[in-house]
């Protein structure tokens, strides 16, 4: 039996909470699949995820929002500061419930089977991390409803093994469509997902973070950056979005295509910063991190549209040194 102890809420995760608010975690820190602990800058949505882990009462969690909002990095930071495992898969169309299950491997000369990611985290109380999981196949993911609501889980291939589910194993999916598919063409093989299934699901939304938490999170992982180029680069980020986002639709995704086809998320606002660091020193270092860190992929009227935005912003610091 593992054992498990208590955080107060407010010191482990850096944000202000009641005072003695406390949440169950585990005790074990070195178990192998805690996620490393990497600076997160967390928001108003973690109460949602710490709800959840309290008391799941029978429900799963979607965390649904645009590429690189900080969604699969908040489920694993949140379990890597409360020592909780975690089994961790990126769904794909192929990917199918049997695999979540196990299956039989040749060990050694010998055929066993071996647990699945499902099968462990029901069995072990660890999160169960789906990512992606609109690009699954409905009919595969219909065979997580039962298990999700507490019932056990039975494994007739391993000679009708039953596993009745931890009181702390929890389902957390993320995905960049809330369900019920994707109106933008942007997200390729998104699917409709089962009306049942996400019947099973809390849902929390995350957009990108507030120009105050993306700076505080750019001075966590990017310290060498001055502050001044830090907050243009936020300001760059966000006008990006807005050309992109367009008229926004009711489940968080643009309900039309904006002006622009590519992004500037958060883990490519981190990437830009990064890259500027790196190419400190040379000419147009901040023009050349942009075109490594987003605009190289991007069709040439949107790259010199991106390119604008970024020059009128910069000033002067975009065609010197930064
Ligand atoms: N609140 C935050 N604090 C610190 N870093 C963040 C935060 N949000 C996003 N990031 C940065 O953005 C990167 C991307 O985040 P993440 O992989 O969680 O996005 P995602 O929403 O899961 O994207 P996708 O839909 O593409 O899977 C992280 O590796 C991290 O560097
Ligand atoms: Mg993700």
């Amino acid at each position: 039996m593992s054992t498990t102890q208590r955080f107060d809420v407010s010191a482990t995760f850096g944000v202000k909470a009641p005072r003695g608010l406390e949440i169950e975690g585990y005790a074990d820190e070195t178990h192998p699949n805690v996620p490393p602990l990497q600076p997160y800058v967390f928001r108003r949505g973690l109460n949602a995820v710490l709800a959840f882990l309290r008391d799941a009462g029978g429900d799963a969690l979607l965390l649904t929002g645009p590429t690189g909002a900080g969604k699969t990095s908040l489920i694993r930071q949140v379990a890597a500061r409360l020592y909780w495992p975690v089994q961790e898969v990126t769904c794909h169309g192929r990917l199918e419930f049997a695999d979540l299950l196990g299956g039989f491997q040749l060990l050694q000369g010998e055929t066993r089977f071996v647990h699945g990611p499902l099968a462990l985290a029901a069995r072990e109380g660890h999160l169960l991390v789906l990512n992606e999981i609109d690009l699954m196949d409905p009919a595969e993911l219909a065979g997580l409803n039962d298990i999700v609501e507490g019932a056990p889980l039975a494994i007739a291939q391993n000679g009708g093994e039953v596993i009745r589910p931890h009181r702390k194993f929890r389902v957390v999916a993320t995905g960049n469509s809330a369900g019920s598919g994707d109106h933008t063409g942007l997200y390729q093989g998104v699917l409709r997902q089962n009306l049942a299934f996400l019947d099973r699901f809390r849902v929390l939304q995350v957009g990108y973070p507030d120009p105050e938490s993306e700076l505080s999170l750019l001075a966590q992982q990017v310290p060498d950056l001055p502050a001044e180029i830090a907050r243009k680069l936020v300001v760059v980020a966000n006008e990006v979005r807005r050309l992109f986002l367009g008229e926004q639709g009711a489940d968080g995704l643009p309900a039309e295509t904006g002006e622009l086809t590519v992004t500037l998320s958060t883990r490519t606002l981190v990437r830009w910063a990064r890259l500027t660091v790196t190419f400190k020193g040379a000419p147009n270092a901040l023009a050349y991190a942009l075109d490594h860190a987003l605009t190289a992929r991007a069709a040439a009227e949107e790259r010199t549209a991106i390119h604008r935005i970024a020059a009128d912003v910069l000033g002067p610091l975009w065609s010197t040194h930064a």
